[in-house]
């Protein structure tokens, strides 16, 4: 796990922003996983600028959006399906039928969620995904005790992630869902690069118990210290509660040019 402490967002979106054009540079037909949420907009910020400076086309790849909550149609506003396309797939010009969502409106939610595993299998799997991360340490919409086995199905949500939420539902707690559909924490270790990011204090703890914690479904982004290739990308206040910021200072400082993202 290599954890990079950055001095503010926007060289958090650099850093994202570059491992996505290296990757599409490389690879045009890559398969992105995104996330939504506020973490990954610098990010998303980051790949439109290139996109719009003409260093890299994105029209070639194809995206799996992590989650999605169960009870809004697909084309509410604050549908998960909506925003991605409304704060990135649309303008980084990637074509909608290649932009995956889970179906979490579909009449059978069981067999929309195995749909969507095979779907990302079909397409070869993700190359890179994106992660936010909860106060309470979720990951996609894995909530504490989630199996660290598990695939894509419906959670219950806490009421933390609720009302952490509430303010893109103008911050009425009672209109946020209580179910959703998520990708499990198998689904994301399958996936060949991670890139978790994480901004403010609020994130402190879960960041902490991520990088340094024992892996338990009581904080289940700890799953991916099983993951052989993961970024954690941070802000100093996200980092405050890292044992060893010293040493990944310095492992960042001296990371040696032939190493990759
Ligand atoms: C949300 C989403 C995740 C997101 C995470 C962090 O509830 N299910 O996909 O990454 O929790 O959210 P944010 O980045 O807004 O803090």
């Amino acid at each position: 796990m290599e954890v990079v402490i950055c001095s503010d967002a926007d060289e958090i979106g650099r850093l994202g922003g570059q491992a996505i054009a290296d990757l599409v540079s490389a690879r045009p037909g890559a398969v992105l996983g995104l996330a939504t949420g506020s973490s990954p907009r610098p990010v998303y910020a980051d790949v439109l600028r290139r996109v719009d400076a003409d260093e890299v086309s994105l029209k070639g790849v194809s995206t799996f959006s992590l989650d999605e909550y169960v009870g809004l149609p697909e084309d509410h506003p604050v549908s998960y399906r909506a925003e991605i396309r409304r704060v990135f797939t649309d303008a980084a010009g990637i074509p909608a039928d290649r932009v995956h969502t889970p179906r979490a409106s579909a009449d059978d939610v069981e067999a929309a969620a195995q749909a969507y595993e095979d779907a990302i299998r079909d397409a070869g799997g993700i190359d890179l995904q994106l992660v936010g991360l909860g106060t309470e340490g979720h990951i996609a919409f894995n909530e504490p005790g989630s199996s660290l086995a598990s695939r894509t199905r419906i959670k219950t949500l806490t009421e933390q992630t609720r009302s952490d939420n509430a303010r893109f539902f103008d911050g009425d707690v009672s209109a946020v869902p209580h179910h959703c559909l998520t990708v499990g924490l198998a689904t994301i270790l399958d996936t060949r690069h991670v890139i978790v990011i994480a901004t403010g204090e609020s994130k402190a703890k879960a960041v902490a118990q991520l990088v340094e914690g024992a892996v338990s479904a009581r904080w289940p982004a700890t799953v991916l210290q099983a993951h052989p290739h993961v970024t954690v990308l941070l802000d100093e206040a996200a980092a405050s509660g890292l044992e060893l910021a010293d040493y990944y200072r310095y492992a960042w400082e001296h990371k040696p040019g032939w190493q990759g993202p």
